[in-house]
């Protein structure tokens, strides 16, 4: 790579990111997020039924992480296992598909409708970007009190995630996929907290106990 494109590739890197940058591809990633967009979006939206997560804007160490998990058949994930298979997959792309989606941004509102400048395609490709969770039904204020007594200090103060630590995202993901993800932390088909694995927090609550926390999540992005 010459010089004018690793300064550029800097440019791009989030902060956190410089210190531990090898030299990741950023275009090699949008190529490969081609493969990855029939299930996970163009965009790395994800599909609003929670069936596939939404992937951009997530901490760059947080998807390499998954990617080495599904890869080494540590994660459960059928769907996506000949994908992340080893021959297919080196480190390398892994490096680069996940930089590549961590720095996507995605809206949360389509911006105002300009009916001077109306133009349909312009607006549909700005509307498919657009990522705002459906709200859910609960308690959203004990669901707020809940989330910044037991979640904010790793996923962050509104639940935006940590890129320097590498922990997801859960505003703006999509509800049912959380939901889903918590059963297979309970069942052990997923380690929550690596640095104590046996830590027992998702198992302390009740259903609706969490059901408030979801809905509390699913306004954030309003
Ligand atoms: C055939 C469909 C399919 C394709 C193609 C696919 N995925 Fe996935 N992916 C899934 C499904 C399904 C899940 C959720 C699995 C689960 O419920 O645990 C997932 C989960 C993930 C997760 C975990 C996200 C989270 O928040 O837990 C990451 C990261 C991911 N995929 C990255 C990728 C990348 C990068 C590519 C392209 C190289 C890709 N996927 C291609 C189906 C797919
Ligand atoms: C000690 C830090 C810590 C606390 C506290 C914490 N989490 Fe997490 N959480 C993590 C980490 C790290 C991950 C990613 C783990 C992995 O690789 O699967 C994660 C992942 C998740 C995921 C999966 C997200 C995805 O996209 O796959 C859910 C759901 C979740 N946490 C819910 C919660 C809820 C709800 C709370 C509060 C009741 C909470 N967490 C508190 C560290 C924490």
């Amino acid at each position: 790579m010459n010089k004018a494109a690793m300064k550029l590739l800097i440019l791009f890197l989030p902060l956190g990111m410089i210190s531990t940058a090898q030299a990741v591809d950023l275009e090699n990633g949008e190529e490969i997020n081609e493969l990855c967009a029939g299930c996970h979006g163009e965009y790395g939206e994800g599909d609003k039924n929670g069936d596939y997560p939404r992937l951009s804007g997530q901490p760059e160490s947080f998807i390499s992480k998954q990617m080495h998990l599904f890869r080494d058949r540590k994660r459960p994930n059928l769907p996506m296992l000949e994908y992340v298979d080893e021959r297919q997959f080196p480190d390398q792309e892994i490096a680069d598909v996940s930089a590549y989606l961590a720095q996507v941004e995605l809206p949360t509102k389509l911006p105002p409708f300009d009916e001077e400048n109306f133009d349909p395609l312009k607006r549909l490709l700005e509307a498919k970007r657009v990522v705002n969770i459906p709200r859910m039904p609960g308690d959203i204020e004990a669901g707020r009190k809940r989330y910044k007594r037991e979640c904010r200090s790793c996923h962050g103060s509104e639940g935006w995630g940590d890129h320097e630590k590498g922990v997801p995202m859960l505003a703006g993901q999509y509800s049912v996929y959380l939901q889903r993800q918590v059963k297979k932390y309970l069942d052990k088909h997923r380690i929550h907290d690596p640095e104590s694995p046996d830590d027992e927090l998702l198992a302390a609550f009740t259903a609706q106990e969490l059901d408030e926390i979801w809905a509390y999540l699913s306004t954030v992005d309003d």
